[in-house]
C-alpha cells in the first residue's frame, strides 16, 4: 500500500465514524430540501416512496460505497482502483471514484452558498432577540411581507451573498485542513450531539405549540393517485442527496473505518438516523407552518420564508428561530466538511502535497464556482451556462450545478457503483467487508446486482426525457 495512503488516518472509534457519516448525511438536504420537496410533491405519497427508495436503493448503495472505501483505504478513485485490481479487473474502474470526487466538488460550491443564507438568518434572529427580548414573538411589529422579503432582500445583495458564501466555505476548509481526527471527527463529535439536542427541543416545541395533527395527517396520508413519475423521480433524487450517495463522500469516509467496524450494521444506523431526521424535520416544520395558516407547498422558501413568519406569532419566537438556524448551521457544516474532504483526500494523495495545501487548492476552486452560484441570484440571473441543452434551458448557474449533480452525476455514479460491486469485484472480497450474513446478505446481493441498477437506469432515463 502506498505510504501516502489515507489509510493511516482512522476514526478513533466506531461511534466517531457513525457520527461523522450521520453528520455528512444529515444536512440541508433533511431540513431544507426534504420538507420543501414533500410539500411540493403532495406530502404522503412522496414520503412513502421516499422511504421505499431509502430502503431498497439508498441503503444497498450506501453499504457498497463505504465497503469500497474500507477495502481500498485511500481516496475514492484509488479505493475503487485497488478493489478492481484485487479482483483482477481493470484499474480503469477508478473513474467511478473520479466522477464522484468531481461531483462532490461541484455540490460543495453551491452548498456553501445556502450555508451562507443560514448564517445570515442566525444574524437576523440574534439581532431580533436582542431587540425584542426573550419571550416575545419574532420580528414584533413587522408585517409578514417584510419578513418574507428578507430572503429576496439577501438575494439582491450580491456582495453580501458572496461574503457569506466564502465565510461558510472558509469554516469548512478550517476543519478539513486539520485532518480526520482533530478536524472532521471533532466537528462531528461536538456538533452532532448539539444538533440532536436542539432538534429534539424544537420538534417537541413544534408538537406542543403548533398544529401537530394536521402535519401528521399531511405527511402520512398516502394518496396513491399523487404518485406520478415526477414525484417518484423527486423522491429518489432526494434520497440520494440526503444519504450523500453517488459522489464519493461515503467512500472517502469508509476509508477511515477500521476492520472491526461492521459496515452492514453501521450503514443501517446511518440510513436510519438520516431518515428519522428527515421525517422529524417535517414533523417539526409543518406544525409550525400550519399553525400560522401558511401553505405547505411553497418549496425552497418554506424554511427561509414561511418558518420565520410562523415564528412571529409564537411565544419565544426569536429564541426558537435563533436556535433553529444554529441547529441547521451545525447540520450543514458537518455535511460540507464531507463534501470538501472527498476532493481534498484525492488531491493530496494524488499530488503528494500536504493536507492543508490540498484543502486550500480545492477550496479556492470551490470559491470561484461558489461566487458564480451566489451571483446567480442577482447579477448573473440571466446567465444560463447549459442553456443549449433543453433540460437546462433558462437554468441559472446555481440551479444548473444542482440539476447536473442530482440528475446526472448522483444516479450515474450509483449505477456504476452497483455494477462494479455486484458484477465486477470479487465476491469473496466483498463478502469479507459487508458484515452481513444469511438472508440479509442474499437480499443485499440481489438489490445491488439487479434491483438498484435497473430501477435507477429507468428513473434516470425518465428523468432525462421528462
Ligand atoms: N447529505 C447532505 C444533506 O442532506 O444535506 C448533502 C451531501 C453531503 C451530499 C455530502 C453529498 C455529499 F457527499
Amino acid at each position: 500500500m502506498a505510504a501516502s495512503s489515507v489509510g493511516h488516518e482512522n476514526w478513533s472509534s466506531r461511534s466517531a465514524f457513525i457520527l461523522a457519516a450521520v453528520g455528512s448525511a444529515v444536512g440541508l438536504g433533511n431540513m431544507w430540501r426534504f420538507p420543501a420537496e414533500a410539500g411540493e410533491n403532495g406530502g404522503g405519497a412522496f414520503v412513502l416512496f421516499y422511504i421505499f427508495c431509502v430502503l431498497l436503493i439508498g441503503l444497498p448503495v450506501l453499504l457498497s460505497e463505504v465497503l469500497i472505501g474500507r477495502h481500498g483505504q485511500a481516496n475514492a478513485p484509488e479505493s475503487v482502483r485497488r478493489l478492481a485490481r484485487d479482483s483482477n479487473a481493470s484499474g480503469g474502474w477508478g473513474f467511478i471514484g473520479s466522477i464522484g470526487v468531481f461531483a462532490a466538488f461541484l455540490i460543495l460550491s453551491f452548498y456553501c452558498v445556502v450555508g451562507g443564507w443560514v448564517v445570515y438568518y442566525i444574524g437576523i434572529f440574534a439581532g431580533d432577540l436582542f431587540q425584542t427580548g426573550l419571550t416575545g414573538g419574532a420580528f414584533e411589529g413587522r408585517a409578514a411581507e417584510d419578513v418574507e422579503g428578507l430572503l429576496p432582500g439577501l438575494f439582491g445583495n450580491g456582495a453580501m451573498m458572496v461574503g457569506l458564501n466564502l465565510g461558510f466555505l472558509a469554516a469548512t476548509m478550517f476543519f478539513v485542513a486539520r485532518g480526520v481526527s482533530s478536524g472532521i471527527e471533532w466537528v462531528a463529535v461536538y456538533l452532532m450531539p448539539l444538533f440532536f439536542l436542539l432538534f429534539l427541543g424544537i420538534t417537541i416545541y413544534g408538537a406542543f405549540t403548533g398544529n401537530f395533527g394536521d402535519a401528521v395527517a399531511y405527511l402520512f396520508t398516502f394518496d396513491f393517485s399523487k404518485l406520478t413519475p415526477a414525484v417518484m423521480l423527486a423522491a429518489v433524487g432526494q434520497a440520494f442527496f440526503s444519504l450523500s450517495l453517488g459522489v464519493a463522500g461515503m467512500m472517502t469516509y469508509g476509508a477511515y473505518a477500521n476492520r472491526e467496524t461492521n459496515l452492514g450494521h453501521t450503514s443501517g444506523i446511518i440510513a436510519g438516523a438520516d431518515t428519522a431526521v428527515a421525517l422529524l424535520a417535517g414533523l417539526a416544520i409543518f406544525p409550525i407552518v400550519f399553525a400560522a395558516g401558511l401553505s405547505a407547498s411553497i418549496g425552497p422558501g418554506l424554511m427561509f420564508q414561511s418558518l420565520p413568519i410562523a415564528f412571529q406569532a409564537m411565544p419565544f419566537g426569536s429564541l426558537i428561530g435563533l436556535a433553529f438556524f444554529i441547529m441547521i448551521f451545525f447540520a450543514a457544516l458537518t455535511s460540507s466538511v464531507s463534501l470538501l474532504e472527498a476532493p481534498t483526500a484525492w488531491t493530496y494523495e494524488r499530488f503528494k502535497i500536504t493536507r492543508p495545501l490540498a484543502t486550500v487548492i480545492v477550496g479556492l476552486g470551490a470559491a470561484v464556482l461558489g461566487v458564480l452560484s451566489a451571483l446567480s441570484f442577482n447579477t448573473l440571473g440571466e446567465f444560463y451556462p447549459l442553456g443549449f441543452i433543453p433540460l437546462f434551458a433558462e437554468t441559472n448557474f446555481f440551479d444548473t450545478l444542482d440539476g447536473v449533480t442530482a440528475k446526472l452525476f448522483m444516479p450515474i455514479g450509483a449505477i456504476l457503483t452497483c455494477i462494479f460491486v455486484g458484477w465486477i469485484a470479487d465476491a469473496r472480497l466483498i463478502d469479507n467487508e459487508n458484515g452481513l450474513d444469511g438472508g440479509l446478505h442474499l437480499l443485499w446481493r440481489v438489490l445491488v446486482r439487479f434491483v438498484c441498477p435497473i430501477v435507477l437506469t429507468v428513473i434516470l432515463v425518465m428523468g432525462l426525457l421528462a
